[in-house]
């Protein structure tokens, strides 16, 4: 019986891809990576130093990067990001995400935020969220990132849940391995085909309700 859900906040909850997109895409112009749509999608639910990587690798220059410019380059991107994200309001919750996750709290469902972002309490707050989620991971603690199973592992035990009774809902290839991992049920939102590896599959968050996936759980 499911009892509680772990969200993944970027493109789950918040449309907030397009900024991290955006941020990113000026630190590839600076490095000499060309950006693609591709680069982009991989870069989803990836923490800030390993995105930083895969971009320098993506271009021919990564071995020219100290660690100490590495820093920097992510820290300018984190501002630039930020800067962006001061913009966000309620208006930014994806479509149908307000109503899924009052009728969830209304209906008992307990509910945690599995982000690799360092700035989701900031997002959640924008977004006058703060108040539905009882945990927020803090990425900062954990030993790996998504696919690593860890971060999901703790959404749950944030929210005292056993694995199987709580659905983890990404947007990313590599979250959908974390949920897996962590032996929870895995709704994937967006490209079937980029997330074949989800229990549950809806093309888009409008479609995330409690009706539709009770009825594609049976
Ligand atoms: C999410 C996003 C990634 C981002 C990561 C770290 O997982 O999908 O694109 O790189 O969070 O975000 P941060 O805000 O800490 O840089
Ligand atoms: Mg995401």
């Amino acid at each position: 019986e499911i009892k509680g859900f772990a969200f993944d906040l970027d493109g789950v909850i918040a449309d907030t891809a397009r900024f991290h997109g955006q941020a990113w895409h000026q630190t590839a112009d600076e490095v000499g990576t060309t950006w693609t749509e591709e680069l982009a999608e991989s870069l989803k639910g990836i923490s800030r130093m390993d995105s930083l990587q895969m971009i320098l690798d993506h271009g021919d220059h990564a071995d020219e990067f100290s660690q100490e410019q590495k820093e920097a380059l992510a820290t300018k991107k984190n501002l630039n990001y930020q800067k962006l994200i001061e913009t966000l309001t309620p208006d930014d919750i994806l479509p149908g995400m307000l109503d899924f996750i009052t009728s969830a709290d209304k209906a008992g469902y307990k509910m945690s935020i599995a982000s690799a972002s360092k700035n989701a309490p900031l997002i959640l707050k924008q977004l006058g969220l703060t108040k539905y989620f009882v945990g927020i991971v803090d990425p900062a603690t954990l030993h790996a990132g998504k696919p690593d199973p860890e971060i999901f592992v703790r959404a749950a035990e944030v929210i005292d849940l056993v694995p199987e009774s709580v659905i983890g809902l990404e947007d990313s290839a590599a979250g959908i391995e974390s949920i897996n991992g962590a032996g929870q049920v895995s709704l994937g939102i967006g490209d079937p085909k980029v997330l074949n590896k989800a229990a549950l599959n809806f093309e888009q968050t409008s479609l995330v309700t409690l009706d539709n996936i009770a009825a594609k759980m049976n």
